[in-house]
């Protein structure tokens, strides 16, 4: 039995969870809209307004969960990689609320929780099976064998996933984090209206900062011979874009597949939210004998109730840490 409190604030959400027994009560998220127009998050913005969040979104979590501190039995935190000053607001007030209740603590690694948020409903995937995780800064095919038993058999040399997406957001004069506004427009878009170049990168790694070049000319190219290109063909750039990251990812992961003999396949991370992403994946089900597993939207982008289910795993285990624990802003996995 353990009701365990879970934080969350590796880059720009503020998110605290509770999870009773493998279930999670409550999972609060801040969101930082301040980020919007600087094109990208701007680390010292973000350990500010963890600073202002962190105390009310505690107590909104603890309302919601109906729990009082005292009934706690461990709290989970963040403790990489992430933005440095992020984590130090999240893992300094764990260490202090731990101390306060004497409470054990839980180091997760946020790669980790992303894949585990797999374990939070039904279906779970069985062991051992491979998860795509695409995020603002990670693009990773691991090869899960157990909750704690990872290992990353292909990922980017350079640019994300998800800075694919808000990169050409950016050329578009889309506000930040453009990946759901991509989305959103790419879905009324003609998804075969523009080629761009898919990266001839070695074994299951991926490249994004080619693709983002040739997007970047390509927009600069057509502006030079019509100013209003990108107004008049928005969706059409976006639904072609996101058809090219989508396949480019899928195509790594299929080759992942066959070279581990694997057919339970899931996907994890912010941009696991993306519709075209989550469609083309189930399509791959009939056509290769693939079981999917697509995690729920709140479960994508960064919550916390990732970081509480892996806490739970590890609050069996007793995997706990002393409160000499430091945030570390790379994280081995
Ligand atoms: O996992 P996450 O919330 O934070 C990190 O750990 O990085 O991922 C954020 C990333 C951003 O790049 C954002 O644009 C992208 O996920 N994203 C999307 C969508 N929703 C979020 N990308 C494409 N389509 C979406 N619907
Ligand atoms: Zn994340």
């Amino acid at each position: 039995m353990s009701i365990i409190l879970a934080i969350e604030s590796s880059c720009d959400e503020t998110s605290v969870a509770v999870c009773n027994n493998g279930k999670i009560t409550a999972n609060v998220i801040a969101n930082q809209t301040i980020h919007e127009n600087y094109g990208g998050v701007i680390p010292e913005l973000a350990s500010r307004v963890h600073q202002q969040n962190i105390v009310p979104v505690i107590q909104q979590a603890l309302t919601d969960a109906k729990v009082n501190k005292k009934e706690l039995n461990a709290v989970a935190f963040t403790r990489g990689p992430g933005l440095l000053g992020s984590l130090l607001v999240g893992v300094s007030f764990a260490k202090s609320f731990a101390l306060a209740l004497d409470l054990p603590l839980i180091a997760v690694n946020h790669m980790h929780a992303h894949i585990l948020a797999h374990f939070i409903d039904d279906p779970k995937p069985s062991f051992p099976f491979l998860c795509l995780t695409v995020s603002g800064g990670h693009t990773q095919i691991v090869l899960v064998k157990d909750y704690f038993d990872m290992e990353i058999v292909g990922e980017t040399l350079d640019d994300a996933a998800g800075e694919a997406f808000d990169k050409t957001a950016k050329i578009l004069n889309l506000p930040y984090p453009g990946g759901p506004l991509i989305d959103k427009h790419a879905q009324l878009g003609n998804p075969l209206a523009y080629k761009f170049p898919v990266p001839q990168i070695k074994d299951l790694d991926y490249s994004f900062s080619g693709f983002k070049t040739a997007i970047l000319y390509f927009v600069r190219d057509n502006v030079k011979a019509n100013p209003d290109f990108i107004a008049q063909h928005l969706e059409d750039i976006c639904a072609s874009v996101q058809h090219s990251i989508v396949q480019i990812l899928l195509a790594k992961l299929k080759k992942a597949a066959q070279q581990y003999g694997i057919k339970e396949i899931a996907i994890a991370g912010g941009v696991s939210a993306n519709s075209g992403l989550r469609a083309a994946l189930k399509g791959m089900e009939a056509e290769l004998g693939w079981r999917t597993y697509i995690p729920a939207f709140q479960y994508c982008t960064d919550n916390a109730a990732m970081i509480a289910i892996a806490g739970h795993y590890k609050f069996i285990e007793k995997d706990f840490v002393g409160q000499d624990v430091a945030p570390t802003s790379r994280m081995v996995f």
